[in-house]
């Protein structure tokens, strides 16, 4: 195993806002080589056999989700036709590290796989961030290799960070948010947001394009930071497994709407505060794995895989994200899957 220099949360920092070790070689234009961005992601974060390169740390359960007659107007996904749909779901803290602990601010994930009628799934990966930290895959894959730590040292040149930060100012937004946000109480207590835009088609073929959050119907809900250090580095599973038994976890899906001129290409790039909302349905969470096994495990949530009468935008990350998690999905498979 090669073992980050960088502290845990560093690396989580890293991975939220990336770098390149060879430029031109293994990115040329925008296009990243997808072996070369696997590679670069072990060698900023660490290489952990057996686990996602990102979003190490995870939990699978299981939901139910419905959707509401606002859905159905905008787009003719089946997974809208208000009949429960089962959902495989993954919750994870952000970044490589295995061991990353539950009572740091960072980011939270919550990946879900919606088993829909006829073979259909949508897949899709959410963060407790309204935005990402790069804008292109190539930009993320120079973030990352800004962020590798010398072979020699064991840490990054902090020259080269500050290069690269100067450079591309919006890598910073993300994990500034994330350090304005206290720890997360619970998986179940916090917004995940899709940040990448999408285009729903109804049935005249109209395209409305969005970005999408799933809030907390129990309300948003952070620890002080008295109140994180009593709970230590792993509370999240069981503080899951308790809610989920008391029936307490559940999420709207909500779609904020893009005007025209809107960006809807661009993850950094939040929609304008106070765009429409529409509610397109409720994710209960129904169970909880026992143990570090169930179905998200041998899983990758792909978010190019989306059912009919929902389309990807132009935002270059999402075709880029594919490649590279069949290929980390390929390698922990291989090395036994582990996500505990
Ligand atoms: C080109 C850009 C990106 C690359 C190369 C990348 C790479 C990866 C990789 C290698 C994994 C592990 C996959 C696995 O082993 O199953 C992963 C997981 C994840 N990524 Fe990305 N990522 C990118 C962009 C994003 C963006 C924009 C988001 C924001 C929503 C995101 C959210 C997630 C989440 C939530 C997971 C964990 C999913 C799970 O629980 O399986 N990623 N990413």
């Amino acid at each position: 195993m090669i073992k980050p220099a960088l502290s845990t949360a560093a690396a989580i920092a890293a991975l939220l806002t990336v770098g390149a070790a060879a430029p031109g070689a293994a990115a040329s234009g925008d296009h990243v080589d997808p072996v070369a961005f696997v590679d670069q992601f072990e060698a900023t974060a660490g290489k952990y056999e057996g686990y996602r390169r990102s979003g190490a740390k995870g939990i699978c359960a299981t939901g139910e989700f419905v959707g509401t007659a606002e859905a159905r107007a905008l787009s003719t996904a089946s997974v809208f036709s208000g009949e429960p749909v089962p959902v495989i779901v993954r919750f994870s803290v952000g970044g490589a590290n295995p061991k990353a602990p539950d009572n740091v601010r960072g980011q939270r994930n919550m990946a879900l796989q919606f088993d829909l009628p006829g073979g259909e799934r949508w897949q899709m990966g959410n963060i407790s961030s309204p935005v990402f930290g790069a804008s292109t895959p190539r930009q993320l894959f120079e973030l990352l290799a800004s962020r590798q730590p010398d072979p020699e040292t064991g840490v990054a040149d902090p020259g080269r960070i500050r290069a690269f930060n100067e450079a591309n100012p919006e890598v910073l937004r993300q994990g500034a948010y994330l350090a304005s946000q206290p720890v997360p109480a619970s998986y179940g207590s916090v917004n995940y947001w899709g940040v990448n835009a999408y285009g729903f088609v109804n049935t005249e073929g109209a395209v409305q394009f969005g970005k999408w959050l799933f809030e907390p119907t129990s309300g948003v809900k952070g620890l002080t930071d008295e109140e994180a250090k009593a709970k230590g580095p792993d509370f999240l599973f069981d503080e899951l497994r308790r809610r989920v038994a008391e029936q307490t976890v559940a999420f709207d899906f909500n779609l904020e709407l893009a005007e025209p001129d809107d960006v809807v290409d661009n993850a950094t790039v939040p929609l304008p505060e106070g765009r429409e909302q529409v509610t397109l349905g409720r994710l209960t969470i129904t169970s909880v794995a026992e143990d570090a096994g169930g179905a998200c495990l041998t899983l990758t949530f792909n978010p190019m895989i989306m059912p009919e009468g929902v389309k990807p935008s132009a935002d270059p990350m999402l075709a880029a994200r594919a490649a590279p998690y069949a290929i980390s999905l390929s390698r922990r498979l291989t090395e036994g899957a582990k996500q505990q």
